[in-house]
């Protein structure tokens, strides 16, 4: 995608043998990089969410452990950091899926050979995330025009919730993508964008990359969707997802689940978008088996912005002492679930909608 009319993407490889990734911690305010040199700054900017969003940490556990083969390529060093990486974040179920699929490459391998395959994978994980995410734009785009069609004379009404654009993957994002690729066919439309306590990554990096796509949208604080749903100013809501089960649980950014009840309630059509490298086949019950990413209570009593000096500040919003929960992610049953939106098209959110389109991964 573009910023200042240059086209980047979240992560790529530096000459030097080091990795470069968007900062995003630093947006909306900053548009900073990130130089990533060995194991221990991958699995840094995994935790502090440097960077974020399923595809994209999966893709630098990927190049994390191509840094780690460039400096021990030895079977106990990869199984080393195969751990520690696997360990930095626990939902996304991406991370896990990219680094099995690294662990099993370069065990295959000499070790002298492991550090030139290892890079190449890792690039090539990226490019097909990308190449995915564009196929997702494509076929979640035939939705949002039938929408319009159903709409004509006025904005097709998107809700979204979190940020599953460009910035969670390596271009084009998930429940983004079909929004861009509508907008650029010529479709009117309006996206409501849940600001998504207790990160902001609504407010600060949906609202980022809509502006900067020139994109009509409208930040609302997180239980506004209900209301508006009522009111019949939801036409849509599109959203991404960190893990989905075999049977179409999707995982995704707490709070999803109430969209996803409001939307329900309301005759609202709840679409999902995700690559296969997001599906867990090994899960069915998402509620009960897929792990919660519990993070640190200072997100939720803290909320960190821009000052009118200019600085990018923290501050406390919660009395001091009060104790704070931090659960950062929550799962949608299938049943709430209109459609996923994948790169072999859409399916119904169930097991045979799946193996439809994915025989081969099923
Ligand atoms: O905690 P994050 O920011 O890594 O959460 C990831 C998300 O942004 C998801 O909610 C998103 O919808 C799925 S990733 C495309």
């Amino acid at each position: 995608m573009r910023i200042d009319s240059r086209h980047y993407r979240t992560i790529w490889e530096n000459a030097d043998g080091s990795v470069e990734a968007i900062d995003q911690t630093k947006l909306p305010h900053r548009f900073e990089t990130k130089r990533l040199a060995s194991l221990d700054d991958a699995v840094a900017a995994i935790t502090t969410m440097v960077v974020r969003g399923a595809p994209l940490i999966g893709v630098t556990g990927a190049y994390g452990l191509a840094l780690a083969a460039a400096v021990d390529p030895s079977d106990s060093a990869l199984e080393e950091a195969h751990a520690r990486l696997a360990a930095a974040r626990p939902t996304a179920v991406n991370l896990r899926w990219a680094l099995d699929r690294m662990r099993r490459l370069l065990l295959s391998a000499a070790p002298s050979d492991r550090r030139a395959l290892a890079f190449g994978e890792a690039a090539a994980i990226a490019d097909e995330d990308a190449l995915c995410c564009e196929a997702i734009a494509d076929h979640g785009a035939t939705l949002i025009c039938a929408a319009a069609a159903e709409h004509p004379g006025r904005p097709v009404n998107i809700l979204t919730h979190c940020n599953a654009g460009w910035l969670a993957a390596v271009d084009w994002g998930t429940a983004l993508a079909p929004i861009y690729k509508a907008a650029r066919d010529g479709i009117d439309l309006h996206v409501w964008v849940d600001e998504t306590r207790p990160r902001n990554q609504g407010a600060s990096l949906t609202a980022f990359e809509l502006s900067g796509e020139g994109i009509p949208h409208t930040v609302i604080a997180d239980n506004t969707g209900g209301h508006l749903m009522q009111h019949g100013l939801v036409d849509l809501c599109i959203v991404g997802s960190d893990r989905t089960t075999r049977i179409g649980d999707v995982c995704n950014k707490i709070g999803t689940y109430l969209k996803a009840l409001a939307a329900h309630d309301n005759g609202v059509p709840f679409y999902v978008a995700l690559p296969s490298s997001t599906i867990d086949w090994a899960m069915r019950d998402g509620v009960a088996e897929i792990p919660i990413e519990q993070r640190d209570a200072s997100e939720v009593t803290h909320i960190s912005g821009l000052a009118d000096n200019g600085a990018v500040t923290r501050v406390q919003v919660t009395p001091k002492g009060s104790p704070a929960a931090n659960y950062a992610f929550d799962v949608t049953p299938a049943r709430l679930v209109g459609a996923l939106i994948t790169e072999r098209g859409v399916c119904a959110a169930s097991e045979a909608g799946l193996r439809g389109l994915f025989p081969d991964l099923a």
